[in-house]
């Protein structure tokens, strides 16, 4: 890592946030007083087993969910200190999302579903088109721009979704494990996809995935666990991988000689 990585400047700074649950007289902590920043232009991933937290960060991330104590800034500004009419400006501005499911409006077209929200915020058809339409052939579907959602596959879908979420050019894009409703091979292809437009449009990426392959393209990888998050390092993930593999030969080996 040279000089200049270490001094990328944070785009996201978390202070002391937490987040509880209370359900059925009980309280849940999925976060507690975390502290961090998050570099601008980095794809950052967010691994952690099932109920971890990883949606619940991104949530608080988009500005769709708010922590119980603590603030949150991104590009400068304070989105827990914003009011209701700000943070709808900031989730539609400035935050591109992909989920696991696609949600697609299935009585637009492609291209509508894409300028839709664009249109409603008063920016331009024509160039909203274009941008549109650019992205689209970069993931290849500039020739499905008028047909329907439902007639795409769930790799095409998802790439449409990739397109909606960038083509606002939005400060940050969340991504809520994009490939969860994929087959194997097409996740790889979508998620190569997604990489590549935020990295060539210089975005800042965070993405919640359980999926490995991305490993290598990551600038930071962090485990959500113990109601935090925690840096960890590509080679002790592939390590934790070849030990988990090792013990599963050596028990069938054990298993084979009973
Ligand atoms: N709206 C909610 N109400 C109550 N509990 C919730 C809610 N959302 C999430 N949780 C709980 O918080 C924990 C973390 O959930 P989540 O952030 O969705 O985890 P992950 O995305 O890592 O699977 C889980 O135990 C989940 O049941
Ligand atoms: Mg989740």
């Amino acid at each position: 890592m040279n000089n200049a990585e270490t001094q990328r400047k944070a785009l996201i700074t978390l202070q002391g946030v937490t987040r509880r649950y209370r359900q059925n007289g009980g309280t849940q902590t999925v976060l507690e007083d975390c502290t961090m920043d998050f570099a601008e232009g980095h794809c950052h991933v967010l691994l952690g087993r099932s109920g971890s937290g990883k949606s619940t960060l991104l949530n608080l991330l988009g500005g769709i969910d708010a922590p119980d104590a603590g603030t949150i800034s991104v590009g400068g500004r304070e989105i827990t200190a914003m009011d209701e009419e700000q943070l709808t400006l900031y989730r539609r501005r400035d935050i591109g999302t992909v989920f696991q499911f696609f949600y697609l409006l299935p009585t637009l077209s492609v291209l509508e579903n894409i300028t839709l929200p664009m249109e409603l915020d008063g920016r331009r058809p024509a160039e909203l088109r274009q941008r549109a339409m650019d992205l689209l052939a970069r993931v290849g579907l500039a020739d499905k721009a008028d047909t329907m959602p439902e007639t795409l596959s769930g790799g095409e879908q998802q790439r449409v979704a990739i397109v909606r979420a960038l083509a606002h050019d939005p400060l940050l894009v969340l991504a809520d494990e994009p490939t969860g409703n994929l087959d194997r091979n097409t996740g790889e292809k979508v998620l190569s996809l997604l990489l590549e437009l935020t990295r060539e449009t210089g975005k800042t990426l965070v993405m919640a995935t359980h999926s490995h392959e991305t490993l290598p393209f990551a600038d930071r990888i962090y485990e959500v666990r113990d109601r935090g998050l925690q840096p960890i390092d590509l080679e002790d993930v592939l390590r934790q991988e070849r030990d988990l593999q090792e013990r599963a030969r050596s028990m069938r080996r054990e298993m084979a000689a009973r």
